[in-house]
């Protein structure tokens, strides 16, 4: 409970419902300017202060002079305005026009309805309408997670997840793929995207592992600045330039099992253990990488360390983040996290967690909660005036390097290249180049596309665009079905073999037989099994183990073919029990997302195998996340493990001795 109880937000200055003091006090703070007579002539869009020639408007004047003409007019609440972040379903147009709102976000899967480009674009601009019609007419930041493409949109091309990016460890490829995810966003009127995660994975137990690129630092680091490239391209004032949001800010691959205090989770949001010389060997250099390459904003992480929470530790997000990595952009908070600085005291949660150097807090929903307190520690002292200068200079300071108040509404001619047939390709492009083949027989790859024989196919990720696109894909946490469009694993086969497959989801091939009834065995079998969608610590898992359904889908079509290659749609690497011991070929597809044909490019030849193991792949659950002073400690394959398709290793790294 806040120390003042519970007080209503001031609103509009001047508008107000007890407190009346606390008006003259915050007034007494407002600077406020004469008002400008708009000639009647004037477009609605162009605000009264644009008319007035403000300097702020002005985008031949230094940037740092148009901020401090703004931050000069803005009143207090519409400064503590530009350092709310509300979700969309929580907040009306009209209510960011009266509360000041500096930026709005849709959630995982906070799509409009219908879930189409044209529907986003109204949604976007009527937010951004609403920002432009207040009495400065500062425009809105409008953020998603467009983590593998614009993937809240139905029909958007959905990217691999950055494991499998990870996979490629193709810089040049990553950044064509932000670019394309860029303009899918762009092309909807959202410029902000809370993407590359930079996390560094040290325990595959986490399910946010296939967020991130892989456990080793450098290839995170060139992978995570290729994205930011590819995100914001050259100009950041383009139209199809979108803000890039290294995240979590930091440690939050570092987390320990068993650590979360957050509901049902176990290292999702956890304690970061490592000290600080392994926290800035490791989890750092990732951001240096990424300010380097221009990223403006970097969102704080849930998990703790040393000090606390994360959001609410000034050594590391001021500290380390200003001082060491010179960042000049703005903090954002992730969802709700603020709440969790100092449970159950939310004034000081947000009072320790603005001073710690959050600048933009994601509330998600109660912002006249959030205004209130921050309000409150204003008036009181415990957060200073100096703090939300500093905090909305460095938002008011990311938007005008944007453009965006010189072009804050959607562009009209991107929506074409939503779903477009060259984004796909570039999609199964990275598909092929992130499969991983880590077992295979003698002359069995490629398989003959042009072959004739009966192929049998099984498992229910071969034929599930919503699995093989994982979690983060129309929804929050992903789902199984037909969510949007794309080529699954068995489309992409029927369509590029001359063979007669035989699908089953469950592996029964019972009417598989010769006239007479007796079973009959097919040359080549292919199953396609792993994990079902999950996001965020739904996600973590203490077993790492195949389902006992794909377990069983393995053994009823290993008997009934010569040759068995098993493909896994996964977001890490998982412990492959005894069945797998009969299995021929071991293909790691990761979470391909919506172009599968990527995978029969490979599996078929027309692609290369190239795919190197990003984490290192246990041999067993008890070995996951241990310190390895050797690549193959407790490993079957060492991170950077790969076959080509003839079955040699793709560079010096081999099988660990204990693999398959
Ligand atoms: C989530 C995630 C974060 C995401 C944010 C907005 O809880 O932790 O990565 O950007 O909320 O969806």
């Amino acid at each position: 409970m806040s120390r003042f109880g519970p007080r209503r937000y001031l609103g509009r200055s001047g508008v107000v419902s007890g407190a009346t003091a606390v008006v003259v006090l915050l007034s007494a703070c407002n600077t406020t300017t004469a008002t400008t007579v708009v000639p009647a002539n004037t477009p609605s869009s162009v605000s009264a202060a644009a008319v007035a020639g403000d300097r702020y408007l002005d985008p031949q004047a230094p940037v740092d002079e148009r901020v401090a003409d703004l931050l000069g007019r803005m009143s207090l609440d519409e400064k503590l305005g530009q350092m709310t972040l509300v979700e969309k379903g929580s907040i009306s147009p009209d209510q960011v026009a009266e509360y000041h709102i500096g930026a709005v976000l849709s959630g995982g899967g906070g799509s409009p309805r219908p879930n189409t480009p044209l529907a986003w674009r109204e949604m976007v601009g009527a937010y951004q309408t609403a920002a432009l019609s207040t009495r400065l007419g500062i425009p809105m930041l409008y953020g998603v997670d467009a983590i593998h493409g614009h993937n809240n949109l139905r029909d958007a091309v959905i990217f691999p997840h950055n494991v499998g990016l990870g996979a490629t460890g193709d810089p040049e490829l990553v950044e064509a793929i932000g670019r394309a995810t860029a303009i899918e966003t762009a092309a909807t009127g959202i410029r902000w995207t809370y993407s590359p995660v930079l996390a560094v994975p040290q325990d595959v137990r986490w399910g946010r592992t296939y967020e991130a690129f892989g456990e080793d630092p450098e290839l995170v680091s060139l992978l995570g600045a290729a994205m930011v490239r590819g995100l914001q391209g050259e100009n950041l004032t383009a139209d199809t330039s979108v803000l890039a949001t290294p995240k979590h800010f930091v440690g939050d691959g570092g987390t320990a099992w068993g650590t979360s205090t957050s509901a049902g989770y176990q290292i999702d949001q956890g304690v970061t253990l490592a000290p600080e010389t392994d926290l800035r060997a490791n989890h750092l250099p990732p951001y240096e990488a990424a300010f380097e390459a221009g990223a403006l904003s970097v969102m704080a992480s849930y998990s703790s360390w040393e000090n606390g929470k994360v959001h609410g530790d000034r050594f590391l997000l001021t500290e380390v983040l200003r001082g060491d990595l010179s960042f000049g952009g703005f903090v954002v908070s992730d969802w709700a996290a603020v709440d969790q600085v100092l449970p159950g005291d939310y004034y000081g949660s947000v009072v320790q967690s603005i001073n710690a150097g959050i600048d933009l807090v994601m509330v998600p929903s109660e912002f006249e909660l959030f205004l209130t307190a921050l309000g409150g520690a204003v008036e009181q002292g415990d957060i200073t005036q100096a703090r939300v200068d500093e905090a909305v200079g460095r938002i008011l300071d990311v938007k005008i390097r944007m453009g965006l108040f010189e072009s804050p509404m959607p562009p009209e001619d991107l929506i074409n290249q939503i779903g477009s047939s060259e984004h796909r390709e570039l999609a199964r492009q990275a598909v092929a180049e992130s499969a991983v083949l880590l077992k295979t027989s003698p002359g069995l790859l490629p398989i003959d596309k042009d072959s004739t024989d009966t192929l049998l196919l099984a498992g229910t990720a071969a034929n599930d665009i919503g699995i093989q696109s994982g979690g983060w894909t129309i929804s929050w946490q992903g789902s199984s079905g037909e969510i949007t469009e794309g080529t699954t694993i068995y489309e992409a086969l029927t369509a590029a073999s001359g063979a007669d497959i035989v699908f089953d989801r469950f592996g029964r091939f019972d009417s598989f037989t010769t006239l007479d009834g007796s079973p009959l065995v097919a040359p080549i079998g292919i199953a396609v099994v792993g994990e079902r969608p999950y996001a965020e610590g739904r996600g973590d898992s203490g077993s790492l183990a195949l389902s006992e359904t794909d377990v069983e889908v393995i053994r009823r079509i290993r008997s009934r073919v010569d040759q068995l290659i098993v493909v896994l749609i996964t977001g890490r690497p998982l412990i492959l029990g005894e069945e797998f011991a009969d299995v021929d070929a071991i293909v790691v597809a990761w979470l391909p997302g919506s172009e599968g044909t990527g995978i029969v490019d490979v599996l078929s030849g027309l692609q290369a195998f190239g795919g190197r193991l990003p984490y290192t792949w246990p041999k067993s659950i008890d070995s996951v996340g241990s310190i390895r002073s050797d690549p193959c400690d407790g490993a079957t394959y060492p991170v950077g493990y790969g076959l080509s398709t003839d079955g040699l290793a793709l560079d010096d790294t081999n099988a660990c001795e204990v693999g398959q």
